[in-house]
């Protein structure tokens, strides 16, 4: 534990910890560029330099290179430290275009800023500057080469932590060149990080260009529906329109980075064909119209088919505050059934994994990016949850071994090695790889679990997925007591749906209709096959996505997306974390007019602007049939997520 001064501040670090992580750890801030929590370091910026006054070392150096050491007097302030850092920055001015006032990156530019900071304000030299040629990267990714100062962070990232190999750094000496042997779209499914790890304007996020200033941004906190892994995000909104998303640090969950299939899924909440606006058959209304219709018509069907012939049907993608409700609004319309799952296999398959995580023994994206022996089991991480496939390349990279297990006839050995770049990259654009394909780890094939020699690790993590379990998975994790489970359930909030079903004792919607009592069908964000409705009278669905369930429903209530509204989501590991509004409901101004320009029309909320959270609409539904008022949806032993923070690395159920 070496004790050192930082201008004057006494501070004691954990070994081989550097003087610029040092520094930061109370509150003393050092510039970089090169250097990154996730990266290290690469002494390749300079501009971390600091005067080490007195101790083991002297002089200037790099403090992202130099690990603290007893004794070590450090300066930041000091003059020759200052003037180092303020002749870095000009040299790396030297060949950058000063294009600030066109760049996306104007505004949340880290070379922008320490520029500014070091006090770079006058620009001295006067000869010609370095040019690049800039490639097309595909759909997603700006290049502008012009703009690179050569901190390695691209091509650390793309290269060693996310595995690509589509993409480099070329040239000599003062030609350096960050990009692809020919244009064509980057094939990493992690791609879209460069955007976040680039300290200047070299990678932009191409589906945001030019749309706002860091200024204009509407920013919160919030988690990636896309998977049941909960990566944290921060989604950026302009307008009522979904810009862009960037990947927000949760060190316990998504470390620093999201997939590409979290950044650049904004689609869904743009969508022009959104419902935005209730329909009564097919007839738009308002919300207290259509509402007082969905309890008119939940009447009609009790005194036509008696009690017990409606289904209230939630699903694994709404969130908890919504689903927590069901149950009462089920008791309030004397449901005959209240189903968190369509399938009654999905629901069969679940609530067992449910159940053993809840015993205690989830893995983290954390813990598996620390394990020593990771098993994957009959599933592809790659395909299902994209960064637990990178978690799982960076306990390989710390020596971790990795071995895979084939199970069911789907999932053979060959399906799960074949966990690779080049998959990824199709499904996110059916572009075709330029070469082989790159795994993200080596793995080492073995027919059973038996084979895997889990007794000699440390801390050994089993992936496995809700639709391909092992057998004895419940002996295996009793026999093994420090293994831990990682579970990709198929949405976001598969552990919601399956802890909620549990409790209250819920059945599949297939089981129900098969009694053939159920007449009336109240989905609450479900997405329900279209065979499940044939033979059901009558429909209402509560939903933000244009569903086939939504087209079939005789009364629609639009509801907000998870953007729109606050919320609560439980991950894979059971983790609860909360997520905050980023933007208010409604049509986007951009898809008002083609001009883009808003209506001169005087309205108390935006067009577009009616729906509200699902829970609410619940609310309201329970409220107009038993006359309780609910203002809180977490009450009961979810109380106590009311008060957590979305900026926490959230909270495991089991510990509420
Ligand atoms: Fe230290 Fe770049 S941050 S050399």
């Amino acid at each position: 534990m070496p004790k050192l001064i930082i201008d004057n501040i006494p501070v004691e670090v954990a070994d081989g910890v550097t003087v610029l992580e040092a520094a930061q750890s109370v509150d003393i801030p050092i510039p970089h560029f090169c250097w990154h929590p996730a990266l290290g370091k690469a002494g390749a910026c300079r501009v971390c330099a600091v005067k080490m006054v007195d101790g083991p070392v002297k002089g200037i150096q790099m403090s992202c290179m130099l690990p603290a050491q007893d004794g070590m007097v450090v300066s930041t302030t000091d003059p020759e430290a200052v003037a180092m850092r303020r002749n870095v920055i000009e040299w790396l001015m030297i060949n950058h275009p000063h294009d600030c006032p066109v760049c996306d990156e104007g505004g949340e530019c880290q070379l922008q800023d320490y520029t500014i900071a070091g006090g770079h304000g006058i620009r001295r030299y006067s000869g010609t500057k370095r040019t690049h040629i800039n490639q097309d990267l595909g759909p997603y990714i700006e290049h502008e080469m012009n703009r690179c100062i050569q901190c390695y962070r691209c091509v650390r990232f793309y290269q060693e932590y996310a595995g690509g190999t589509d993409f480099g750094v070329m040239g000599s000496a003062g030609r350096v060149y960050y990009g692809r042997f020919e244009d064509g779209q980057l094939e990493s499914p992690f791609s879209g990080n460069l955007v976040d790890i680039c300290p200047t304007g070299v990678f932009t996020d191409k589906t945001a260009r030019f749309k706002a200033r860091y200024w204009d941004y509407d920013m919160a906190p919030s988690v990636c529906p896309g998977c049941s892994l909960g990566c944290n995000t921060t989604p950026v909104a302009r307008y009522r329109e979904l810009l862009k998303m960037t990947a927000r640090r949760n060190e316990a969950v998504n470390g620093w980075f999201i997939c590409d299939r979290s950044r650049f899924a904004n689609d869904a909440v743009n969508d022009p064909q959104r419902p935005r606006t209730p329909l009564i058959d097919g007839r738009e209304a308002s919300r207290d119209e259509a509402l007082e219709a969905l309890l008119l018509r939940i009447a009609q069907i009790e005194e036509l088919y008696g009690s017990g012939s409606i289904a209230v049907v939630g699903s694994s993608r709404l969130a908890l505050e919504g689903a927590a409700l069901l149950p009462r609004l089920a008791e309030c319309c004397s449901a005959g059934a209240l189903c968190y799952f369509t399938s009654q296999e999905e629901s069969d398959r679940t609530l067992p994994l449910i159940e053993l995580l809840s015993s205690g023994k989830p893995a983290s994206q954390r813990d598996v990016r620390e394990s020593d022996c990771i098993v994957v089991c009959g599933c592809d991480p790659l395909q299902k949850a994209p960064m637990l496939a990178l978690a799982v390349r960076q306990a390989w990279r710390n020596g971790a071994a990795v071995y895979v297990v084939p199970f069911g006839s789907a999932q053979g050995t060959e399906g799960v090695q074949k966990s690779t770049i080049l998959q990824m990259n199709r499904w996110l654009s059916g572009v075709e790889a330029s070469q082989e394909p790159k795994r993200l780890y080596d793995a080492i094939s073995v027919h059973s679990l038996d084979a895997v020699p889990l007794a000699d690790a440390k801390q050994p993590v089993l992936i496995c997925s809700a639709t391909n379990a092992p057998d004895r998975l419940a002996e295996t994790l009793e026999q093994q007591s420090n293994l831990k489970l990682a579970v990709i359930f198929p949405a976001a909030n598969s552990y919601v749906a399956a802890q909620l079903a549990g409790a209250h004792g819920a059945v599949s919607l297939e089981h129900a209709v098969a009694t053939g009592k159920i007449k009336g069908i109240i989905a609450v964000e479900a997405d329900i096959p279209p065979q499940l409705l044939e033979g059901i009278p009558f429909v209402a669905a509560l939903d933000w996505r244009m569903t086939e369930t939504v087209q079939a429903a005789q009364i629609v209530l639009p509801t907000t997306a998870w953007v729109e509204m606050d919320g609560t989501c439980i991950n894979n590991e059971g983790r609860a974390q909360r997520f905050k509004k980023v933007m208010n409901p409604g049509v986007p101004v951009r898809g008002l007019d083609p001009a883009g320009h808003p209506p001169h029309i005087h309205r108390t909320i935006p067009p577009g602007g009616e729906p509200q959270p699902a829970w609410q609409t619940v609310a309201a539904l329970i409220e107009g049939l038993c006359g309780e008022q609910i203002t809180e949806p977490l009450s009961g032993k979810w109380e106590r997520l009311q008060e957590l923070a979305a900026e926490s690395e959230g909270v495991m159920i089991n510990d509420l």
